[in-house]
């Protein structure tokens, strides 16, 4: 099973944000994991597009933007435009889910569903062929740093057998509470992207920290 790390910004260090992009540019992560917050869908405000379209300009890895806000729909294409690489949306903030991630798609970018914590896998039944990546909350979205729910470990293996059983190619990603003992057991479970923030920053040697999370 292909394995990608990537790193959360939103643990990074805003006063000298560009030497924290350095370090993921320069390191083995995949992508830059990028938190949009509203306030409203979660408790927390984080950042919005003048700040992507900054880290865009240094950036040499693809964006994963995670739009953690309500009617993500207007936004899909700024985001784009500030240089998100695959956008992903919460199962609990789209009425229309199948338009959201077709128009996310048409705009040639790759599109991820998201599943809060308490969203069964089974709710993906009709819509899991539409997504190129499917996002499973391992703590309830709006902070880092928080503790890893357990139960995520079945979620990821209900998620793979369903992906391999029908023959798909989606990706798996998880984010919250990632760190050396819950990345193992969750790439053990089918999880591809390890998403993770607090951990990496906090570490010593963060460029060695996702290096060490890719290989557990
Ligand atoms: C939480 C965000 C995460 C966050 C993860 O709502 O979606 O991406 O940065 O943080 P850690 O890795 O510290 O749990
Ligand atoms: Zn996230």
């Amino acid at each position: 099973m292909t394995r990608y790390i990537a790193p959360s910004v939103l643990s990074a260090n805003f006063l000298d944000l560009g030497k924290d992009i350095d370090m993921i540019n320069n390191s083995v992560a995949h992508f830059i994991h990028y938190d949009v917050m509203d306030g409203v869908f979660v408790p927390n405000i984080s950042f919005g597009l003048p700040i992507l379209e900054q880290i865009t300009q240094v950036a040499k890895k693809p964006i994963d933007v995670h739009l953690m806000i309500e009617n993500p729909d207007p936004y899909i294409i700024p985001f784009k435009e500030a240089g998100a690489a695959n956008i992903t949306v919460h199962m609990e903030t789209c009425r229309h889910l199948n338009s959201t991630v077709n128009f996310i798609k048409n705009q040639g970018i790759m599109a991820g569903i998201c599943l809060n914590p308490h969203t069964p896998v089974s709710t993906l039944e009709e819509i899991l062929p539409l997504a190129d990546m499917v996002l499973i909350m391992s703590v309830n979205p709006g902070y880092g740093g928080q503790t890893f729910i357990e139960s995520t470990y079945s979620k990821i293996e209900k998620l793979r057998n369903e992906i391999d059983k029908r023959g798909l190619k989606t990706l798996i990603e998880v984010d919250g509470g990632v760190n050396y003992k819950t990345a193992k057991k969750l790439f053990d479970a089918g999880a591809n992207i390890l998403v993770s923030g607090s951990f990496i920053f906090n570490s010593d040697n963060p460029a060695k920290c996702i290096e060490k999370l890719l290989h557990v």
